[in-house]
């Protein structure tokens, strides 16, 4: 007691900093380390997740000095930038309205059945992505191939016509998977999407329903504001949000400035003025409200929120995000709806922050995300027997849902 006293009056300083220190230790390890929320019905999913995914049994250890979502979000990319790039083999499809995207391969056996992940990047994002490559490398690593979908415009396509991407379309994403079926057949595919990919994915199950559940084994998806409306509203709060929101619409400005002699053509758009925008509500109300028919931004993310669409969804689905998202509230994650789904379930970290899910003290090799996503596909892929049965169940609960809405 008198050391300590003694410390303190000749030491102020190192007595400050050791206080700070021990506070922020306790600090993480009662409030940052946790294991994930989890919600989904007792049902055959539910069963086969709990027995499979051993890493949701684990607390997720957030890097103890990046527990911070903004420093999640930056340092997630940060500490990969030197990260060996993928030689992925491409392949280019033509798309039926003469549009073009390419699949970028990473294949894991000369079988043409082997299983398949498509993996869609985030917005603007492509197969380079840093985030795209740790995923698709931890696939690739136990046995899955992989096809990164470069949206049009990305992954150093041209644009072929004057349309582009957005979250409330995913035809493009059907051709694609169409494709896949054709030249792979007896291949059985999952999709996994980051972000605006998983928006796509989300669009495309939800919209499609028993069409998907022919195609997809499975859908798993990462970083996935379900409330598009409260989500951009969330990254336009002043401070670092917005800052994060600003240089998004950047990156989306970049994307019209590469593809600017193509986008000219389109006599909807004003291209000045598009890139004249400071954030991403008014890019998407100048460009992509334009492109895809919407009154305006706040109508395009209306018809992008997935939040209320869980029950179309007709194929077993994960949805891995985290609670202190920029993108979105803990509370905006649909708990309640995912608690009566018998397919849909998610997953909810603390932190995490957007696409971040760094862990360990020195985060570079492999992130929890990445961890928890490639034991579910390879748990899906080595159980393809009992997906049927949880695929029927599936079935069954939207067939149910379908008949007390009377849509039946
Ligand atoms: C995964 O789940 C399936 C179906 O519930 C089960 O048969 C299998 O034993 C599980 N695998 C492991 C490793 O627990």
């Amino acid at each position: 007691m008198v050391d300590w006293l003694m410390l303190c009056l000749y030491y102020p300083g190192t007595t400050l900093g050791l206080t700070a220190f021990v506070t922020y230790i306790v600090y993480y390890f009662t409030n940052a380390v946790k294991r994930p929320l989890f919600a989904c019905r007792n049902s055959a999913w539910r069963l086969f997740l709990e027995e499979n995914l051993t890493v949701l049994q684990e607390k997720y250890w957030p890097t103890p000095w990046c527990i911070d979502t903004h420093l999640q979000t930056f340092f997630a990319s940060v500490s990969r930038a030197f990260i060996r790039p993928i030689d992925y083999k491409r392949e280019v499809l033509r798309l039926k309205d003469g549009g073009e995207v390419a699949l970028d391969w990473l294949e894991a056996s000369e079988r043409r059945a082997n299983p398949v992940a498509v993996v869609l990047p985030g917005l603007t994002g492509a197969s380079d992505s840093v985030y795209v490559i740790g995923m698709v490398m931890s696939l690739h690593k136990m046995g899955i191939s992989c096809a990164v979908l470069n949206s049009r415009g990305t992954g150093g396509m041209e644009l072929k016509t004057t349309r582009t991407y957005c979250a409330a379309n995913s035809d493009d994403l059907e051709e694609a998977l169409d494709h896949v079926a054709v030249t792979r057949p007896g291949a059985p595919v999952m999709a996994v999407g980051i972000s605006l990919g998983g928006l796509i994915i989300g669009h495309y199950l939800t919209t499609r329903k028993e069409a998907a559940a022919k195609k997809l084994v499975a859908a798993a998806v990462q970083s996935v504001p379900w409330n598009l409306v409260q989500g951009i509203r969330y990254i336009e709060r002043p401070g670092l949000s917005l800052l994060f929101n600003q240089y998004l619409a950047y990156c989306l400005k970049g994307l019209v400035r590469l593809h600017r002699y193509q986008l000219e053509g389109d006599h909807l758009l004003d291209i000045k003025e598009v890139l004249e925008s400071i954030t991403v509500r008014q890019f998407d109300t100048r460009f992509t409200a334009k492109q895809f028919g919407f009154d305006d931004a706040e109508h395009y993310y209306q018809a992008s929120t997935l939040y209320h669409k869980l029950d179309y969804i007709k194929v077993p689905f994960l949805c891995l995000n985290s609670g202190d998202d920029i993108f979105q509230p803990l509370e905006d994650n649909p708990f309640g709806a995912a608690s009566k789904s018998s397919h849909v379930a998610l997953v909810v970290t603390v932190r995490g922050g957007h696409i971040g899910f760094m862990e360990g003290l020195w985060p570079a090799k492999s992130y929890y995300s990445e961890r928890l996503l490639t034991q579910l596909v390879v748990s899906i892929f080595s159980n393809l027997e009992a997906m049927k049965s949880i695929q029927k169940e599936a079935d069954d609960y939207a067939k149910a849902v379908e008949v007390a809405c009377g849509n039946a």
